[in-house]
């Protein structure tokens, strides 16, 4: 099936990679008037490139409020919104800095949130946020769970808060994606991480950002879907 958002303005922050990129790159192919924000324009003008379609760019911090409000009073308002952004650091409880968890909450959680809070959506319009399988599969990984489940949380929220305006809010959680989150890492344990997934996940593959923008476009496209959570995750909360 595909999808038309002939004219419609779609704004993906956290566009200029990965996943958003991927759903940026969606929506332009289906006609949507696109723009991506984050917080570096070199970034952003490299992933406008590649995805074309006359893409625009805006540099935002979802980590700065001020800068968050005064995007939205001056930018209008969109028929869709993704927020995708965000920047975390793992480790355990234990010796994981506080300074790095608040950090990540902040990034992760209150980014989503100041976006939420100041957005202008069309009504008949829709927000969709990004969490992640942790949410509910934790693993080691117990700070990314639980910002994850934060923001699956405060979409099914705003779901109803935006209800009698007419404005939509899912959330997609994805699953091990090969994205440039994982650029940072040692290139051969980044490979056996992903080798890992695609020997042992059900779907005996590892996932890529075009999927989870699948999931992110069929959200918005659907008029009766609210307050859902998308898991695009390979089988991996059930394994
Ligand atoms: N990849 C995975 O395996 C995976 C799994 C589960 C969940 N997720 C979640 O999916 C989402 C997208 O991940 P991804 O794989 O697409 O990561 P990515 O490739 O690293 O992209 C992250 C994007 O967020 C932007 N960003 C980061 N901090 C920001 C801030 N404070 N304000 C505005 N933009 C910011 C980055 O651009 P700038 O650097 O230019 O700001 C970039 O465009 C994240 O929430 C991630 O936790 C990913």
């Amino acid at each position: 099936m595909s999808f038309s958002f002939t004219d419609q303005r779609v704004l993906v922050v956290g566009g200029s990679s990965g996943i958003g990129e991927a759903a940026a790159r969606s929506f332009a192919e289906a006609g949507a008037q696109v723009l991506i924000a984050s917080r570096s324009q070199s970034r952003l003008d490299t992933a406008a490139g590649r995805i074309g379609h006359g893409t625009r760019t805006a540099v935002l911090d979802a980590t700065d409020n001020a800068a968050v409000e005064a995007f939205f009073a001056d930018a209008g308002s969109f028929d869709h919104v993704v927020v995708s952004a965000a920047q975390t650091r793992g480790g355990p409880v234990r010796t994981l800095p506080l300074a790095d968890a608040y950090a990540g909450m902040d990034s992760k959680f209150w980014g989503a949130y100041r976006i939420a809070r100041a957005a202008r959506i069309n009504e008949r319009g829709s927000l969709t946020l990004v969490s992640g399988f942790l949410s509910v599969r934790p693993g080691a990984a117990v700070l990314q769970g639980a910002i994850n489940a934060a923001v699956e949380s405060l979409g099914r929220g705003l779901a109803l808060e935006l209800a009698p305006q007419k404005v939509r809010v899912n959330t997609v959680s994805p699953g091990l994606i090969a994205s440039p989150l994982w650029d940072g890492m040692d290139a051969a344990a980044r490979q056996a991480m992903y080798d890992k997934a695609a020997a042992t996940l059900p779907a005996r593959a590892v996932g890529r950002p075009e999927d989870v923008a699948n999931a992110i476009v069929y959200l918005a496209a659907t008029p009766y879907a609210t307050g859902s959570t998308v898991l695009v995750d390979g089988g991996g909360t059930i394994a």
